[in-house]
């Protein structure tokens, strides 16, 4: 079962699995909190709801081999109820991660939520893929005070991510007929750091497909369950129109753009400053590790293209 969309009850599907299979899991649930799906009712009582989460987190546990990463976003009513799940099945948390987003809803009597948890646990403490390399971005030391110790390969982003707004209507990435998209860089994020070329990803709640999207751009191998037909349709067009075959060039605007994102910096400022535009180049040739490294004139011509 590689490189498809089934249509399925994710813990029916698991189930039926008798042997891990999988390499990393992302998993993004309903939160409960009565968004509007197709095939799903968004609004149970919070004990089902709770029981329902160690049932599809055990069938997901179930299907990660012994080396496995598996990422879990979700809302504050349930967060503090998946860490303990977590805890009784077995997996050991490496990061709680929180995702600040911009563009959230607006309240009139409490503080406008912004934020979402995403939980990083593997199954093994000691044996898991986590590529630092392909995350890193330059640090303080090297962009602002020149400081010779700073380590050149640049410092891991924080727990707390800040770079990826929500997927808003207007967005390009939006697809429109999906209620809760995630923005395919985070997941490029997550699919980069715990998972390498051919492995294969699993998202049991794949909704519009963003985690398959990922994996599919980055060269892994994926496994989305979705409940409603209607989205797995519209999800497959999706990923229909996404090559896995990219030239190197792609690769390299791709990776540049990813690491505008990670930096926070805008194209336009690395262009006009020269020490700037020389840290840029060393961590993008990280990220590329040693898939063609660009010089000065490609960079500034890529990075030119990206400002207009
Ligand atoms: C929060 S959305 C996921 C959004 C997704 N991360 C994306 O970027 O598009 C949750 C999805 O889980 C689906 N779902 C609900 N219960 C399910 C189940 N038991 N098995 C599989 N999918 C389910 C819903 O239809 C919905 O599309």
């Amino acid at each position: 079962m590689r490189n498809k969309i089934l249509c399925a009850d994710c813990i029916e599907a698991l189930n039926n699995i008798n042997e891990p299979f999988v390499d990393l899991v992302f998993a993004d649930p309903p939160f409960n909190i009565g968004y509007e799906y197709d095939k799903y009712y968004d609004k149970v009582k919070s004990k089902n709801y709770i029981a329902w989460t160690k049932e599809w987190m055990t069938a997901c546990k179930k299907a990660l081999k012994s080396n496995g990463s598996f990422y879990i976003a979700i809302g504050d009513d349930y967060a503090a109820n998946v860490k303990i799940i977590a805890d009784e099945i077995g997996l050991y948390l490496r990061n709680w991660i929180i995702w600040h987003y911009t563009f959230g809803q607006q309240t009139k009597n409490k503080f406008a939520r912004s934020h979402t948890h995403i939980f990083y646990f593997v199954c093994d403490k000691e044996d898991f893929t986590f590529n630092d390399w392909a995350l890193r971005v330059p640090s303080d030391r090297q962009l602002i005070y020149n400081d010779k110790r700073a380590n050149p390969k640049g410092k891991m982003p924080d727990d707390v991510w800040t770079e990826f707004s929500r997927v808003c209507g207007t967005f390009n990435e939006r697809e429109g007929w999906h209620p809760c998209q995630m923005p395919e860089n985070l997941l490029k994020r997550v699919v980069s750091a715990s998972s390498n070329p051919g492995d294969l990803v699993l998202d049991p709640f794949s909704g519009s497909g963003t985690t398959a999207a990922a994996a599919v751009q980055l060269g892994r191998d994926y496994l989305g369950i979705e409940i409603s037909a209607d989205y797995v349709k519209k999800s497959t067009a999706r990923l229909r129109g996404l090559s896995r075959k990219k030239t190197d060039v792609k690769k390299q605007v791709e990776e540049i753009r990813r690491l505008l994102i990670d930096m926070s910096i805008p194209a336009r400022k690395i262009l006009a400053d020269d020490n700037l535009l020389e840290i840029f180049g060393n961590q993008l040739a990280i990220r590329l590790n040693g898939q063609g490294r660009l010089d000065n004139e490609q960079l500034v011509s890529a990075l030119g293209e990206l400002t207009v």
